[in-house]
């Protein structure tokens, strides 16, 4: 069969919903483009574990300890998760690793933005998970089967991300006024860079007319961004706060909120590297990936030496 007829074999799978499984063909560049998504996507929820993992020893009482101790291990097991996706895609983890830790690798820019105080921790939860939610609840359905089927485990734990960052705002906007103040703070630092999260508008998206035509992506960035506006704004409302937004408004017609242009200078700068955490994001990964050598050497002397072991009888055999 011709490349050409390949190719639009794939495009009627694609269009009649047929999920695209590890073993089927597929386009280069639709593997190419999935390895860069779901690595970026997976090394976004190791990074994501730094900032509020900073704040597990700092929790105001041992409930929010548990519950940020599990909120950040899951992250961790999400992260792993996408990596597995992305093996089936031929990537190898190491070198995905490698990419993240030389600086060469994209992850999410909200994870360079520092975590002040403990109403930040609330605020991630419910802005950052919030916005994640939005993206990975469209990625259940994304044309690949493995990345498909890791985002529905993933969101069930996001949902619980989302509603335990919004209980602390709760707790501090209903609190005490200094509670209120830091709460306000909180929205005022991560309401722009969650807004970020979607991605550059849809006129400056290099991927996203394809990945619509593949079905990787189902909504476009603006929309998804719009998407989040409309939930999250009356959610800021029902807290007493203000939406760091002053063009932000109700638009009757549209059925949604207009809201104010991002500052496109700022997301870019982070994302090539200048944000307030880049380098100490990567300075930590780095360290924990040399920490964990001694780790990953046990592993694999173990595995030599099962693999040894399973040899031995037929080395027996062969001797006598
Ligand atoms: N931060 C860093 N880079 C970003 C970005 C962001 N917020 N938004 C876009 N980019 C990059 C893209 O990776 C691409 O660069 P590349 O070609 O070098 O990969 C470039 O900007 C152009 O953007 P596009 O819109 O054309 O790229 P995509 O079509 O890939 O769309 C995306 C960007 C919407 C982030 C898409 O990649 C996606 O849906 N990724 C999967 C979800 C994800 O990664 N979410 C990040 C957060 S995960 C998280 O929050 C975990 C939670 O538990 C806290």
């Amino acid at each position: 069969m011709t490349s050409l007829n390949l190719e639009a074999l794939f495009q009627s799978k694609i269009d009649e919903e047929t999920k695209i499984e590890p073993k089927d063909w597929m386009p280069d560049a639709y593997r190419k483009t999935l390895i860069r998504q779901i690595s970026q996507h997976a090394h976004s929820e190791i990074v994501g574990m730094l900032p509020e993992g900073n704040w597990i020893t700092r929790a105001p009482s041992l409930r929010r300890k548990l519950i940020l101790l599990a909120k950040v291990q899951d992250e961790a097991g999400h992260g792993l998760y996408l990596y597995s996706a992305a093996e089936t895609l031929g990537a190898n983890r190491d070198d995905l690793v490698q990419q993240l830790l030389s600086g060469k690798a994209k992850y999410s820019s909200i994870f360079n933005y520092p975590t002040l105080n403990w109403a930040d921790i609330g605020a991630i939860g419910w802005l950052v998970d919030g916005a994640a939610i939005m993206n990975q609840v469209m990625l259940t359905r994304t044309s690949y089967g493995p990345y498909a089927r890791a985002m529905v485990r993933i969101c069930k734990e996001e949902s619980f991300h989302q509603r335990q960052g919004y209980e602390i705002m709760i707790a501090m906007a209903k609190g005490s006024p200094e509670q209120k103040a830091m709460a306000q703070d909180a929205i005022n630092r991560w309401w722009w860079p969650s807004l970020m999260m979607f991605g550059p508008k849809d006129a400056e998206s290099s991927h996203s007319d394809q990945a619509l035509k593949w079905k990787i992506k189902r909504k476009t960035n603006d929309e998804l961004r719009q998407q989040f506006v409309d939930v999250t704004v009356p959610q800021a409302e029902y807290l007493g706060l203000t939406v760091p937004d002053p063009d932000l408004r109700w638009n009757e017609e549209k059925g949604s909120y207009d809201f104010g242009e991002i500052d496109w200078e700022e997301f870019w700068s982070v994302v090539k590297g200048n944000g307030p955490c880049n380098k100490q994001r990567l300075q930590a990964r780095n360290k924990a990936y040399e920490d964990g050598a001694w780790v990953r050497e046990a592993a694999s002397a173990h595995a030599a030496k099962k693999e040894q072991r399973k040899l031995e009888p037929q080395l027996a055999t062969k001797a006598a």
